[in-house]
């Protein structure tokens, strides 16, 4: 693969998608071809899976399973392709949210979650994974703040959202060789500064 495979990551209520549009413009800039894209979702098939994984209630298995068959079409139809021309390749989410929600949040065995990981995409891994922290209370203010009609999983207690940020902590320090834990309490203009160092750096 000769692209660059960046995931953005956090809780609900982390701001990261306000970060996704930003990033995009600055690859751009820089002359980069960037495919902005995201999880659920990304194609046609990947979207309605995602329209019933956001309202629908369901088992858990069914849940995981639906996540990565969303996935599998994503990648097969626009990450890879997009890899493979060289492009980069710039995803609201990726498996580390399977591990963090379901795994994390709702309390799938993790081995099951490495074994779809090593299955779906097993040699196709994100080269950066930017982690927008903050703490529980501050994004569900966020979320409330923004006064419209939650999702199943912005509807879930306070205690689910802080054991999906801690599996999401202990990724990242398991994987610190992609990982980028950014505070995520800190305002627009500082993220920023930072990130910008962050994808300068990661230039070739
Ligand atoms: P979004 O609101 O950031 O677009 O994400 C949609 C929701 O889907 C979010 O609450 C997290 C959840 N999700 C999972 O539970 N597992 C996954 O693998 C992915 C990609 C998202």
């Amino acid at each position: 693969m000769n692209g660059t495979f960046i995931t953005l990551e956090g809780i609900d209520g982390a701001g990261k998608s306000s970060h996704v549009s930003w990033i995009s413009e600055f690859l751009q800039s820089q002359g980069k071809e960037v495919v902005s894209t995201r999880e659920p979702g990304g194609t046609p098939l990947s979207e309605k899976l995602r329209e019933m994984l956001l309202s629908d209630a369901m088992d858990l298995e069914t849940e995981t399973l639906l996540m990565f068959a969303a996935r599998r079409e994503h990648l097969s139809q626009v990450i890879k392709p997009a890899l493979a021309r060289g492009a980069w390749v710039v995803c609201d989410r990726f498996t580390d949210a399977s591990f963090a929600y379901q795994g994390g949040g709702r309390g799938l065995d993790k081995s099951r979650l490495t074994q779809l990981e090593q299955w779906i995409h097993g040699d196709c891994q994100p080269r950066l994974t930017l982690l927008f922290d903050v703490p529980c209370e501050v994004a569900r203010q966020r979320i409330a703040l923004a006064n419209r009609h939650l999702d199943r999983f912005e509807q879930e207690q306070a205690q689910f959202h802080d054991r999906v940020r801690h599996a999401y902590l202990d990724r990242a320090a398991a994987h610190p060789e992609r990982f980028r834990v950014i505070d995520g309490t800190r305002t627009l203009e500082e993220i920023r500064v930072q990130l910008e160092q962050i994808l300068t750096q990661l230039q070739p």
